[in-house]
């Protein structure tokens, strides 16, 4: 079966390549941007720097600055209202995923109307929106280059998972110096999530030859270069390397999708207010653990491409390799059980069949190697909480 593939018209791809987002607007005919994004960049001069660039260039803008991390029904609600007062032809979207997964929303409820629910998985989004272009300031969802949105609604805690070609940026503006000053904590979460993407894309029942070689790719540059962009966090080439990693693993993963772990990680961030990356973290070593048996080449392969196994090497002890440094790199960068994390084990419990149904009804674990039952997946909730 032939792939179909959705990415970007345009990137622009890196350093200072955030200078070009006039010129970026100008070549996709678009004149009147509402610039979304959150508070942290609306101070930190990032926005700033935007914002001059398009003064310079005569082209008016105005600013949401009020996104929130995991996007919400609400927030998007108030997006889309001040999305309809102006005279806006296009979104730009600035920050982590939350900023460029909150301008999707508002693409989506502005063209099509009705409410996000509506357009979650596995239904069809008529109309495509205002463009979109995405400027992402971490190295990890990929969502500037992603065909997803992930939402949650405020009224029952599902974050739901929104699909199409309506949510994929018409351009991308992949500027690795924005994420020079990316905390610890953000680049180790971030970064073990553009891993997990990777991983997922290339393992996923839907992967093919074209996002084999994306996900491959990626994989060899976060895994080599995770630690040193934490430890040494203006180290220039190693955060090159994770904003490559990152968009390439988003156009990996937007093509082949995720698998269980994401579909398992969403519930924990809605009910705990896990950040997405962490989650992941929490759940990648058990779960490729629990898959590699189905796919034990595909999981070698992976180990040889982050240079944990010598290409010569059996998939047995590949494998093995792969689910050493997944353990490892968790201990390395601090990833809490969700009980360290202080997540209340009787909440947690009471919560396991509303999660394994939320996580199997996102259609997620339905690409891993290995399809998960209602009850495999709450024994994996178990095993991973302390
Ligand atoms: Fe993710």
């Amino acid at each position: 079966m032939a792939a179909l593939i959705t990415a970007p018209r345009l990137m622009s791809i890196g350093g200072g390549a955030l200078a070009e987002l006039p010129a970026l607007l100008a070549r996709l005919g678009l004149a009147r941007p509402l610039i979304v994004t959150d508070p942290y960049i609306a101070r930190c001069g990032i926005l700033d720097r935007a914002t001059a660039l398009l003064d310079k260039a005569g082209v008016p803008w105005a600013v949401f600055a009020d996104t929130v991390p995991d996007p919400t029904t609400e927030v998007i609600g108030i997006g889309v209202a001040r999305l309809q007062e102006g005279d806006f032809d296009s979104l730009v979207a600035i920050g982590g995923g939350s900023s460029i997964d909150t301008a999707k929303g508002m693409s989506v409820l502005y063209a099509n109307g009705g409410r996000m629910r509506d357009w979650k998985v596995p239904n069809e989004i008529p109309l495509a929106g205002p463009p979109i272009v995405a400027v992402p300031t971490t190295a990890g969802t990929g969502s500037e280059v992603t065909r997803f949105t992930v939402v949650t609604d405020t009224e029952s805690d599902e974050k739901m998972l929104i699909a199409g070609l309506a949510c994929c940026p018409a351009a991308a503006i992949v500027d690795y110096e924005l994420t020079l000053t990316m905390p610890l904590r953000l680049t180790a979460d971030t970064g073990i999530d553009s891993l997990t993407h990777a991983i997922e894309a290339y393992v996923s029942r839907r992967a093919n030859p074209f996002t084999d070689g994306l996900a491959k790719n990626a994989m060899g540059l976060i895994a080599r270069n995770i630690r040193t962009a934490c430890a040494a966090p203006d180290d220039r080439a190693a955060r090159e390397a994770m904003m490559l990693g990152a968009t390439t693993a988003g156009m990996a993963f937007s093509n082949a999708s995720v698998a269980l772990v994401h579909g398992m990680s969403r519930p924990i961030g809605a009910f705990f207010h896990v950040p997405h990356g962490l989650s992941n973290a929490m759940l990648l070593p058990e779960i490729t653990a629990f898959s590699a048996p189905a796919a034990l080449e595909r999981y070698a392969d992976c180990a040889r491409a982050m240079g944990v196994a010598e290409e010569s090497e059996g998939s047995q002890s590949a494998v093995a390799r792969l689910l050493d440094e997944l353990r490892r790199l968790n201990e390395e960068l601090q990833v809490p059980s969700p009980k360290a994390y202080g997540i209340d084990k009787a909440r947690y419990d009471e919560l396991l069949p509303t999660m394994a149904a939320q996580a199997l009804g996102s259609g997620s674990p339905q690409n891993n190697p290995r399809i998960p039952t209602s009850d495999e997946i709450i024994e994996l909730y178990r095993r991973v909480y302390d």
